[in-house]
């Protein structure tokens, strides 16, 4: 057909009422969890665009999968399933299930990973650079420049800098136990990186014998935006050209609760026999037995099933699309977004949209909060929030690059009429951009501080009410 509407390529098998919180039961929320969007209960939400993470809506092929699924603890018919379909996929020769990616993250790394190393990625997502820092090691960021610049409009702006690496390469000879990248680069807005980026880092790490590892929770995406972005792609199928990314890393951690489209789930895959074995001893002491992780036979099901349903094309064409759509339509009515679109969220770009905060005020968070507070939508802020770092006794903390917000779509989810509201209230609060107030951060944990932390308003309450 040539049809130009996309349409969603499901139908809607059973449905679930959305919350119709009123405004004062938001601002009252609001006050309650100290301006912290993850203290919400998501009864008081209405559209829930915190993450794409374990929220998409599984297929009925997938809940048969998991009725008929087989809890043994030993040798499980269901592991044999996952464990095939993503050698199948990935090429990779051990598979281990983990309970989600962190899990994945954190096993990989105490086993390779030692104070004082240092370890690369394009941009580490938060769980990542954590369980890279709990080592004692050092988590690198070295995206390209057009990665940190959101109106740039290059195609790749996941990629990694490969004369930064190398010279990290250089500089840290011998304390760089591995190289990561992750695909799509969630934390650098969901930018994809390129198959000609992938094979020159792999060569890079080949040549140093320093393993290559990717961060594949967004795997069917970033190889969807190489068939339709990259010279000579286009012709090979998505299947393929993930095929492809995968062959050129030793191993992949992977959150299956985003392209392996299930509620939960991960795993870790590589082709080193002993770090495998290394891993597995430790996969027992605290997620589970080799044939199950920290899973149960049903999730093994959802995911093997999930990998399979992500590779549809017809399913990433209206994935990517739709998320477009609510790039295209925001942006063309003069929001600052991150550009181009990314493959599971749209980011908009606070720093520019509230340029009367100072990043010491969380602009990302600011912003969140009004967009909550207007239309009931949840959003996620990734900018000095999550990434800001402690400066120097008495100075002012080191601010995150971007201040972004994230608008994360959950997989086959929301309907565009849904879309189009989120369109309504992201314009209604831009439209008061300049009545917003910053924020002040009044208490934070240790780790991860932007699950927990809590904030108060600065100056006058909020003008927009
Ligand atoms: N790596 C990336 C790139 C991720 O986006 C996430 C999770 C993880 C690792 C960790 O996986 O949650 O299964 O332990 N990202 C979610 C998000 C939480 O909202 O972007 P997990």
């Amino acid at each position: 057909m040539t049809y130009r509407s996309i349409i969603e390529p499901f139908r809607i098998h059973s449905v679930q009422a959305i919350p119709n919180p009123t405004r004062r039961t938001r601002d009252e929320a609001l006050a309650r969890e100290g301006f912290n969007l993850f203290g919400l209960r998501s009864s008081e939400v209405v559209i829930d665009l915190l993450t794409d993470s374990g929220t998409g809506a599984m297929s009925s092929a997938q809940w048969a999968g998991m009725i008929d699924a087989d809890e043994s603890y030993a040798g499980s018919r269901s592991y044999r399933r996952f464990r095939d379909v993503i050698k199948e996929i990935t090429g990779f020769e051990h598979v281990v299930p983990t309970h989600q990616g962190r899990a994945a993250e954190r096993i990989l790394f105490s086993v390779a990973v030692k104070e004082g190393e240092v370890v690369p990625n394009n941009t580490h997502f938060d769980t990542t650079r954590a369980n890279v820092e709990v080592q004692g090691a050092e988590a690198l960021d070295l995206v390209i420049e057009e990665g940190h610049d959101p109106s740039s409009r290059y195609p790749f702006k996941g990629n990694i800098d490969v004369s930064r690496l190398e010279a990290s390469l250089d500089v840290n000879r011998g304390r760089v136990p591995l190289v990561m990248c992750t695909v799509t680069n969630n934390s650098g807005g969901g930018q994809p990186v390129s198959l000609a980026n992938l094979r020159e880092v792999s060569a890079l790490c080949r040549s140093r014998g320093v393993p290559f590892f990717l961060d594949a929770c967004r795997f069917a995406e970033n190889a969807y935006f190489v068939k339709e972005r990259e010279p000579g792609q286009a012709d090979r199928s998505v299947r393929e050209i993930a095929r492809e990314i995968f062959s050129l890393a030793d191993g992949c951690t992977m959150s299956a609760k985003k392209d392996g489209m299930s509620n939960m789930g991960g795993f870790l895959a590589l082709n080193d026999d002993r770090l495998a074995a290394e891993c597995r001893n430790v996969l027992i002491l605290t997620e589970g037995f080799p044939t199950y992780g920290g899973l149960a036979g049903y999730d093994l099901e959802a995911v093997a099933i999930g990998l399979e349903e992500v590779l549809d094309e017809s399913y990433l064409r209206y994935r990517i699309e739709s998320t477009r759509y609510l790039a295209e339509k925001i942006a063309d009515a003069g929001v600052p977004i991150m550009q181009p679109a990314g493959g599971h969220a749209v980011y908009i770009d606070a720093k520019a949209m509230l340029s009367h905060i100072p990043p010491s005020e969380y602009p990302g968070q600011a912003l969140a909060v009004e967009i909550y507070r207007a239309g009931g939508i949840r959003a996620c802020e990734i900018g000095s929030v999550m990434f800001g770092k402690p400066g120097a006794a008495g100075e002012d903390e080191i601010p995150s690059a971007m201040e972004l917000v994230r608008l994360a779509i959950p997989r086959r989810t929301y309907t565009k009429s849904h879309i189009d509201f989120v369109v309504e209230v992201v314009l209604d609060v831009a439209s008061r951009a300049s009545a917003i107030r910053g924020l002040r951060m009044t208490s934070q944990p240790r780790w991860l501080r932007h699950f927990s932390c809590r904030f108060e308003s600065v100056g006058e309450a909020s003008a927009l009410v």
